[in-house]
């Protein structure tokens, strides 16, 4: 286990008294219905969760986003249907805590911290998911008020959510300042919930179309107070908000690591309990390793994101792609140890692979994970560049001068 604050073990034990007494008796029937749980959600606002990564200034517990990392890792680790229910919240209040006016903070995080209030997040788009900067829906400044149009896809928490951060396009003809994010609460005149998303896991939190038809929201709702900076704070959002991600993963992860190997203990055949299998004992070493590696990579760049830390952008790409890799391996893994019994819905080990699928897909596929990762290895090349006189470079040029290195090259 990491080296975690007094802090973060508060948290942590907090959650995971949720998570047992109240979470995973309800993780079945909630993925059954495919509906909100709003009976774990009050019982998250009551022992204090929804508060955990919010400032203490704004009505928040002040510990995190190393508690809230925490926090989700129990809650995943009993159903990823809540955690992410949970951690979306963190995600959705991103844009308002770091890019956000004093008066936009005060007015609306104490409300989230209290649990009064969820709030979702509003980026993607039908023809607008990994190339997010390409988003169609716009806002045009009319008077007092911006004006909406446009559709959001899958946007998690969208049919619980009061308040939903919308990233909107309002200078066409901008490169660098063309986004903004614009605050929109649910009952806004032109906000319509559209399709409500049939999904194979995390069946627990809704996921929804946003419609906006001539939506008027007013001047105060724009982000930070100023058009253009929507792209910007989109991404730093991101930065802090894949650490949580990969804690839903690291989770899961460990939630199937246990009933495998409590079923590797128990299950016999060829007369002895199938952990005593070499192929089932090696395969619960490498699931075990690789979930501690996961939660290292996690607790480390939750760090860096609460010490400020000027590039957060490459270890929270890793902590997402590596911790989300890993539980879909280990679910698919923890279901094999089940054998027949884990294709089964009978068994709560198959729903622990539904859910881990989606964790390679939102919040930045995997494969941007990569671009974002290599991209900052490339710029970091800079520094090893005194190493090249070691590589013979005429046996790949052809004797031609090499082409200069351009760390920010795409
Ligand atoms: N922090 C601050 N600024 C950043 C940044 C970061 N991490 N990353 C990029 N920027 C800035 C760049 O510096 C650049 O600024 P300048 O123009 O001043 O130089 C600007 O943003 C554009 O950057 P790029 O040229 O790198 O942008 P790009 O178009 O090539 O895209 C990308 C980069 C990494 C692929 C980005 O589009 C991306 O992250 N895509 C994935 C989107 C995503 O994660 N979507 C999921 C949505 S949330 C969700 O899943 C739903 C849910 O509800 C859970």
């Amino acid at each position: 286990m990491p080296n975690y604050t007094p802090e973060q073990l508060h948290w942590k034990a907090v959650a995971r008294k949720i998570a047992d007494e109240v979470v995973r008796p309800l993780a079945k029937k909630y993925d059954d219905l495919q509906q909100y749980p709003w009976e774990i959600k009050e019982a998250m606002a009551k022992a204090g969760l929804m508060s955990v990564w919010l400032p203490k200034e704004y009505g928040g517990a002040g510990a995190g986003v190393g508690s809230l990392c925490v926090v989700v890792e129990e809650l995943s680790r009993a159903c990823g249907g809540v955690g992410v229910a949970y951690a979306v919240n963190a995600l959705g209040s991103f844009p308002i805590l770091l890019g956000g006016t004093e008066e936009q903070k005060k007015k609306w995080l104490p409300l989230i911290a209290k649990g009064e209030k969820l709030i979702a997040f509003g980026l993607s788009e039908k023809f607008a998911g990994s190339d997010a900067g390409s988003m169609r829906t716009w806002a045009k400044q009319d008077g007092d008020q911006w004006v909406i149009n446009g559709e959001k896809k899958w946007c998690t928490n969208g049919g619980s959510a009061d308040l939903f951060s919308v990233f909107c396009v309002t200078d066409p003809e901008s490169k660098a300042k063309r986004i903004s994010a614009l605050l929109v609460e649910k009952g806004t005149p032109g906000f319509t919930l559209g399709k409500y998303e049939d999904k194979m896991g995390i069946r627990a939190v809704p996921v929804n179309e946003l419609h906006f038809q001539n939506c008027r929201v007013p001047n105060a709702n724009l982000l930070g107070g100023k058009p253009g900076h929507g792209f910007k704070h989109a991404m730093h959002t991101l930065d802090y908000a894949r650490p949580g991600v990969a804690a839903q993963a690291v989770g899961l992860a460990q939630g199937a690591l246990e009933l495998s190997t409590l079923y590797a203990q128990r299950r016999q055949q060829f007369g002895v309990q199938i952990s005593a299998h070499q192929s089932i004992g090696f395969m619960l070493a490498q699931m075990a390793t690789k979930i501690e590696a996961s939660r290292l990579l996690v607790t480390e760049a939750a760090r860096l994101v609460d010490a400020k830390a000027e590039n957060i952008t490459k270890l929270a790409a890793m902590c997402k792609y590596f911790a989300t890799e890993t539980a879909m391996e280990v679910t698919t893994n923890a279901v094999q140890i089940f054998g027949g019994y884990g294709y089964m819905k009978d068994y709560p080990i198959e729903k622990y692979m539904r859910d881990a699928k989606i964790t390679q897909i939102y919040e930045g596929t995997n494969q941007v994970q990569q671009m974002v990762i290599v991209r900052n290895v490339i710029k970091e090349s800079l520094e090893w560049d005194y190493l090249a006189k070691w590589i013979p470079t005429e046996t790949m040029t052809g004797g031609l001068e090499p082409a200069p290195v351009d760390a920010t090259k795409k």
